[in-house]
């Protein structure tokens, strides 16, 4: 395994992705949450890397993002931040480690900024997490908003459908996106929504609007990595597009090998010493 350069690479800011939704270029984002993977998605060209706590889902099991804990969180983000050379990294904020305390919000920031050298925190809320989102950005820590669907909210939620297709909920993610920008926030993800509220959202404010589930008419769009790859099978929304089939590509290679063993096929002459 090589150390790979990071030489003549110019590096994503927040300034460059202002730039990008001025000058109408489309801002593509992933989710990874480890060293290997992170490394291909950068030399790939993403823009940006989400350590999302979708880790909770996919790297550790759980049924929602609300387990995963701010040293797991921290743990991940650092071992991404060790791949990249040139996209920008963003790293959530765990369930419990922001809301309704702004000097904790401050420290969670401060451990994931310190710690995994990460360059970026992301929150789920709008007003009601304003003096949280705050306190952060006080810090020089850059903030993403998330809004819509967000999952540590599931419970008030009680299921995964579209959120604010009604008149009311759809006001307050209005309002909650103008909070968000006033405050700071260098962008937004807008999960799961009617395409033309969140078209609306991305024309009003001038940061960046990242969406899921969003539609075509915001700044960017940003997938988990496991569900664009096909490595989950199981969850299969309807805004999701799957770029590989993964699962069995895996599935075929492990049989192959458990196949080869078995029947003293691996390793030949050529592989031993
Ligand atoms: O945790 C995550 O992966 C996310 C995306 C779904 C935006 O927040």
């Amino acid at each position: 395994m090589s150390v790979h350069s990071s030489a003549n690479i110019k590096r994503i800011t927040t300034h460059t992705l202002q730039e990008m939704k001025l000058r109408g270029e489309k801002i593509s984002m992933l989710t990874a949450y480890d060293y290997s993977m992170a490394r291909i998605v950068d030399e790939a060209g993403i823009d940006i890397i989400l350590v999302g706590d979708s880790a909770s889902n996919v790297m550790a099991g759980h049924e929602t993002t609300l387990p995963i804990t701010l040293d797991q969180m921290i743990y991940h983000a650092s071992s991404v931040v060790r791949a990249v050379r040139r996209a920008f990294v963003v790293v959530d904020i765990p369930f419990g480690n922001y809301q309704g305390n702004s000097s904790e919000a401050l420290r969670s920031a401060i451990r994931i900024m310190k710690e995994s050298g990460a360059h970026s925190v992301k929150v789920e809320g709008g007003s009601e997490i304003k003096e949280s989102v705050l306190r952060i950005l006080s810090a020089g820590v850059p903030v993403m908003g998330h809004l819509g669907l967000t999952p540590q909210s599931i419970y008030k939620f009680g299921t995964y459908t579209v959120r604010a297709k009604e008149d009311t909920e759809a006001q307050k993610l209005i309002d909650d996106a103008k909070v968000l920008e006033e405050c700071g926030c260098y962008a937004i993800v807008l999960e799961k929504i009617p395409a033309a509220l969140a078209t609306k959202v991305a024309e009003t404010v001038s940061i960046p609007v990242i969406g899921i589930g969003a539609g075509g008419g915001v700044d960017g769009q940003v997938l988990v990595m496991h569900d664009m790859l096909g490595i989950t099978q199981e969850f299969k929304p309807r805004f999701l597009r799957q770029y590989a089939d993964l699962q069995s590509v895996m599935m075929n290679a492990f049989k192959s090998y458990i196949a080869d063993v078995k029947a003293k096929d691996f390793p030949n002459e050529s592989e031993s010493y």
